[in-house]
């Protein structure tokens, strides 16, 4: 018998089976050979959310959800947040390795040249009513790129694949400051490509009637550190939705739309901008208990929101790093008031009990709002900010799903409950 094995034994039929074990895990199409009898389909997994099945092989991001560690192709967040730049850690994610000089100036001038959209883009947007909910603005012109690129449905083409993860990268500040710039009633700001990534997104959302406005440099290195934090975080909803759109050879545009519709949701991307409606619904320290105990008495479904991840039973590493960055950016912003009752929450829920036993931390979205807030970020726009820099995870995830020989068209299957076959009823004969 294998060593790396799994004996299970069918009590139906008292049959014994081997299973192999192969990086932890048994596939789950040797379950199918496990039958009660001849007719019988064969024994499935029933996993609703995908609590314990590992979808893919992927070789991007590690998470160590026990121990609160991230890396990007093995370096550690807490470093490459420190050190390099949003672009650079793109071009980590997409190639595997850090790039050199040469080839990180070739990669920003790839990205730099794909900045601008079409102008039919502009029209599009002018469409949307002027309380749009950013979010839906952008996963809609996202997914309408799909009709301005239609080579894109050759997803076969490793080179035609590469293009549009480019022109998906270089595009997405610009049309979400575009989104911005529409529910402002502003006029749009074209990219300027002398400018780095991070600071061309906040010159064309925040300019006005300067010809050289500039943001402060220590807002640029603050959103910065927080587009590496957000740039890939492995098999979460979001990432899952873009590969499981484009297992059908959708074009990535369309897939990274659904990546986007997906991190809308504010138990996933949503959440930075619902931590900060419940700060401000908190409104004082002194209302704190009361709000932790509708939490724990779950009325009207009240969460903590910011707290407690699918993975990270532990800090979430880059919760820790964003704690840290708040003072740089308050020392130019002026402190967020609401920064005292966020400290004062985590103080409290993390000596409670009930989020101590469930394991539930801070996580990536509990500062991040109150940054965003302070740097004059409207917070139905906070979750743009989310989806810029991780559609370089989706982009990278979308390449290794469609290059990865193990895939198929995404298809699970499902326990049937419902009525088998019955005659059809003519309207006048239903009760
Ligand atoms: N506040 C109060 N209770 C919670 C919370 C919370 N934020 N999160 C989980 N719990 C409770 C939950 O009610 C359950 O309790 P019980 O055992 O009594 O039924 C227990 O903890 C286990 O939670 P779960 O819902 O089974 O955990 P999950 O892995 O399905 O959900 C989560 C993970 C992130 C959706 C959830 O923790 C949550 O809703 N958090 C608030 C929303 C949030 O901050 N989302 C951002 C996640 S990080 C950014 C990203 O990548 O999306």
């Amino acid at each position: 018998m294998a060593k790396d094995s799994l004996t299970v034994t069918d009590n139906r039929t008292g049959k014994t089976y081997e299973l192999a074990i192969d990086n932890g895990c048994i596939r789950a199409m040797d379950l199918r050979q496990i039958k009660s009898g001849a007719e019988d389909f064969g024994l499935m997994a029933y996993d609703p959310a995908f609590l314990n099945t590992a979808n893919c092989k992927s070789a991007i991001t590690f998470i160590d959800g026990d121990k609160g560690i991230l890396e990007y192709r093995g370096y550690p967040i807490e470093q490459l947040a420190e050190h390099s730049t949003h672009l650079e850690v793109a071009y980590l994610l997409m190639n595997g390795e850090l790039p050199n000089k040469s080839q990180l100036e070739e990669f920003t001038a790839s990205i730099t040249t794909h900045t601008y959209v079409h102008e039919n883009i502009k029209g599009f947007m002018d469409g949307f009513r002027y309380d749009a909910h950013p979010m839906s603005m952008l996963a809609s012109t996202v997914a309408a790129l799909s009709s301005f690129y239609p080579e894109a449905k050759n997803v076969r083409s490793k080179e035609v694949r590469r293009r549009q993860m480019i022109r998906l990268i270089a595009k997405m500040p610009t049309i979400a400051a575009f989104g911005y710039r529409h529910s402002q009633g502003l006029p749009y700001i074209y990219p300027n490509n002398d400018l780095g990534y991070v600071e061309n997104f906040l010159t064309m959302v925040k300019s006005i009637g300067k010809q050289n406005w500039r943001s402060h440099p220590a807002l640029v290195k603050a959103l910065e550190i927080l587009f590496i934090l957000h740039a890939d975080h492995e098999q979460n909803c979001s990432t899952t939705a873009t590969r499981v759109v484009g297992s059908s050879e959708a074009d990535p545009y369309s897939a990274v739309a659904a990546g986007i519709t997906a991190l809308y949701g504010p138990l996933h991307g949503g959440a930075n901008e619902a931590v900060l409606r419940m700060l401000r619904e908190i409104g004082d320290k002194k209302n704190i208990p009361e709000f932790i105990k509708k939490v724990k008495d779950k009325d009207g479904d009240k969460k903590l929101m910011g707290f407690g991840h699918r993975v990270y039973k532990n800090y979430d590493p880059r919760a820790k790093v964003i704690k840290k960055a708040c003072d740089e950016v308050f020392e130019v912003t002026g402190k967020n008031p609401l920064l005292d009752i966020a400290v004062e929450l985590e103080r409290i829920a993390l000596q409670d009990d009930y989020f101590v036993q469930r394991k539930l931390y801070p996580n990536v979205d509990f500062y991040s709002g109150l940054i965003y807030e302070a740097m004059g970020f409207p917070v139905d726009f906070f979750t743009n900010l989310f989806a810029i820099p991780r559609t370089v995870g989706w982009v990278c995830q979308f390449e290794e799903m469609i290059s990865d020989n193990d895939q198929k068209i995404a298809r699970p299957r499902q326990i049937f409950t419902g009525q088998r076959k019955r005659d059809y009823v003519a309207i006048e004969k239903r009760g």
